[in-house]
């Protein structure tokens, strides 16, 4: 279970306070958005735009981190979020690492900004990345951008991003030395999942925001799912662990937390 964009469900998307409600809410991992702003600063945003997560106006790319920060990102979400701003990817690493969760980074770009925002954010996780952590994870749905990651920091494993898997998804997989595939939920299907894990890659998927559909998805086969509210996939995942009560004699009755 991954919280996306921290857990955008329960706290404001790609903010601290949201990596802090995602370790909250039951979360090892969180997948979160990195983009370049104009002054060549990671910051945590998964539109182009401000308008959508924040109080501002604008383009991130065309804007210093510092006319960014100006705006508030938690607003919206609640008093109890006011006052939040638009974090840097170094911040996020360092509350990761407050929290102990791992974290798959997915790249996004502007056009024409892929390779070096791929090249930088393996710069920085390779210089800033906490050792007791498990490795992060680097995403994309750019090519050029996990080309340079790989060409900067090949040891980081990486990850390609379909919305549809597309036929030749193998090959591609194998060309950017990915060791993950996500995809969209909504077009996966039994066999795709069993090619896929067959193959010997690991099958993430998105979003998966309701209970009875993550746990198709794990059976189906799928290794983990991006939620937004992830305390509601575990609390599913859990139970369907647990033994229904009616059939354990009174001998085998766990106790709490016994069942894994
Ligand atoms: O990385 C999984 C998912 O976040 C990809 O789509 O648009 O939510 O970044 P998006
Ligand atoms: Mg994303």
């Amino acid at each position: 279970m991954i919280g996306h964009r921290g857990a955008a469900g329960c706290a404001p998307e790609n903010t601290l306070a949201g990596l802090r409600k995602a370790k909250e809410l039951g979360c090892r991992w969180v997948e979160i958005d990195v983009r370049f702003t104009a002054d060549g600063q990671l910051i945590l945003l998964h539109d182009d735009r401000l308008e959508r997560t924040t109080n501002g106006r604008g383009k991130a790319a065309s804007m210093p981190l510092a006319a960014v920060r100006r705006y508030d990102t938690g607003h919206r979400f609640g008093d109890a979020f006011r006052g939040e701003r638009v974090p840097t990817l170094a911040e996020a690493v360092e509350v990761l690492s407050e929290l102990g969760i791992g974290a798959n980074i997915e790249l996004k770009a502007a056009r024409g900004r892929a390779a070096e925002t791929g090249a930088a954010t393996a710069a920085l996780l390779s210089r800033m990345w906490p050792p007791h952590l498990p490795p992060p994870l680097i995403s994309s749905f750019l090519q050029e951008a996990l080309l340079a990651a790989q060409a900067c920091a090949p040891s980081i494993p990486r990850s390609v991003l379909f919305r549809a898997v597309p036929g030749n998804w193998r090959v591609r997989a194998e060309k950017l030395g990915c060791v993950t595939i996500h995809a969209d939920h909504h077009c996966l299907h039994p066999a795709l999942v069993a090619e896929i894990r067959e193959a010997g890659y690991a099958l993430l998927t998105y979003t998966v925001n309701d209970a009875v559909r993550a746990l198709t998805l794990f059976d189906w086969g799928v290794t983990s799912v991006f939620s937004d509210v992830p305390h509601i996939i575990c609390a599913a995942a859990e139970a369907a662990r647990q033994p229904a009560a009616a059939d354990l004699s009174p001998t085998e009755v766990p106790r709490q937390g016994a069942v894994r």
